[in-house]
């Protein structure tokens, strides 16, 4: 019975979800960014924004913070931890948010 309803509830969180909505592995590593980077990627600090970063530009940068094509003091080691397909991910998530 209880898993039942636990299905149920589950088709309907689905169903309600927005077809282009970002997929939670997503959103749980844009988090740990928004930690440095701001609320929704806007800082108001001296760490950049990535809020509406272009897509392309942001996954280059992943791949040269990880390749260490372009010096970091920190963001060689976020960068590790991913892939590109996370990085292409990331990229449409944060492309999407208002500067
Ligand atoms: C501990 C703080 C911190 C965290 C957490 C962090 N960053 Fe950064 N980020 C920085 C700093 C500082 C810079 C400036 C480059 C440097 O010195 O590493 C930067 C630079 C960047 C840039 C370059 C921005 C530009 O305009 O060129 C991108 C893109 C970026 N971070 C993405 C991310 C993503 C994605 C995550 C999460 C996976 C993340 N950062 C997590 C501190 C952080």
């Amino acid at each position: 019975m209880k898993t039942t309803l636990l299905v149920a509830g589950l088709s309907a969180f689905m169903l309600a979800a927005p077809v282009h909505a970002t997929d939670v592995h997503t959103r749980t590593i844009a988090s740990t960014c928004f930690a440095c980077h701001g609320n929704n990627g806007v800082s108001n600090g001296a760490i950049p924004s990535i809020a509406g970063l272009d897509k392309a530009y942001f996954v280059k940068t992943m791949q040269d913070f990880k390749s260490g094509a372009r010096p970091a003091s920190i963001m060689k080691r976020h960068a590790s931890g991913y892939t590109d397909a996370e990085f292409v991910a990331m990229g449409d998530y944060f492309a999407s948010l208002k500067k």
